[in-house]
């Protein structure tokens, strides 16, 4: 993304990019004081509303989503695309400046990232990415939020994926090469992120004392690594590549075996949902190096981070 882009998009979260260090830090420490008491951002969002728009199924960001907007002051309104007009044709630009004189934000997972470029074109309210098909910003700010929780400092610590190359692979990396991670990425071929993803990492890692590199293996990948991190292998929408998906992906499993090449305190992250036999074992995901369920728990307390920093309270 140009710097002209970013600046563009300055009050929207719609990529990790549209961070900067300083902001994901101070993010990360206004979610451990949500974690520590749910009052403690404020009423942030009194009298406002955030609407979250949703073209994709979701347990954890729908649900932490509204909640934060509850603990904020504000209040929720969850609509599911297929049942707007946008589901019968109207453009997202005419929704997006209706919404806009309703709303105070807009949360949005949808399929296609452009299609959240045009609401920050279109509408006039801050935009937040739920997930798409390019970017999942808020797991990424709960994954760092539980790697610093086990590890304090996040700089000089390594992070491992060992998966595909996918939306929360993309953010994970930009954000973990943002707070100066090493990161070492391993998936199989064809199944990897865009060199333009790895070298805008890689220069976000330069400026940040981190480091982005491809590992030969799995194994190589979490050599000494202090945390493994993993997702589906068949994202929303890849449904019908699971089987292809299975047979590219063999050997690329989180089980024992691969973690006893990774720190002796090594924890493992999973965005969930998982799927236990293929990308993570049971074994694993329910094992006491898991940290699965605290990431979950965070998606809270980010989400009520983001909203307090990128929603501009009652504005209407
Ligand atoms: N991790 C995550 O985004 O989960 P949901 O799809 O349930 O929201
Ligand atoms: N990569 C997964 C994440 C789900 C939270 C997907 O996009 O389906």
């Amino acid at each position: 993304m140009t710097a002209a882009a970013t600046a563009e998009r300055r009050g929207h979260l719609l990529a990790v990019a549209d961070l900067d260090a300083a902001t994901l830090h101070g993010l990360l420490d206004a979610a451990d004081a949500h974690k520590r008491d749910n009052t403690a951002l404020g009423p942030r969002l009194e009298g406002a509303a955030a609407g979250l728009l949703l073209e994709k199924p979701s347990t954890r960001t729908r649900v932490s989503t509204e909640v934060a907007v509850g603990d904020l002051g504000g209040q929720a309104v969850t609509l599911s695309a297929d049942e707007l007009q946008l589901g019968r044709g109207e453009s997202v630009a005419d929704t997006a400046r209706v919404l806009s004189r309703y709303l105070d934000v807009l949360c949005v997972r949808t399929m296609a990232h452009q299609r959240l470029v045009e609401l920050t074109e279109a509408g006039s309210i801050p935009i937040v990415n739920l997930l798409s098909d390019e970017e999942h910003p808020l797991q990424a700010l709960a994954d760092l939020q539980t790697v610093r929780e086990r590890c304090g400092e996040l700089g000089g610590r390594t992070l491992a994926w060992v998966g595909d190359g996918n939306n929360v692979a993309a953010s994970l990396m930009a954000a973990a090469a943002m707070a100066g991670m090493r990161v070492r990425l391993a998936w199989p071929g064809g199944y990897g992120l865009s060199s333009a993803r790895l070298d805008a990492a890689r220069t976000l890692a330069d400026a940040h004392g981190g480091e982005v590199t491809i590992a030969m293996s799995p194994a190589d990948a979490a050599d000494g690594a202090d945390v493994v991190a993993t997702d589906v292998w068949a994202s929303m929408g890849h449904e019908p590549e699971e089987h292809a998906r299975r047979t590219a992906f063999e050997g690329y499993t989180v089980d024992q075996s691969l973690l006893s090449h990774a720190a002796p305190q090594a924890f493992v992250l999973h965005c969930l949902p998982a799927h236990r036999g293929e990308e993570i074992t049971g074994e694993v995901i329910d094992g006491p190096r898991s940290a699965v369920w605290d990431e979950a728990a965070n998606r809270l307390h980010t989400a009520a981070a983001v909203l307090a920093h990128f929603a501009p309270g009652a504005l209407r």
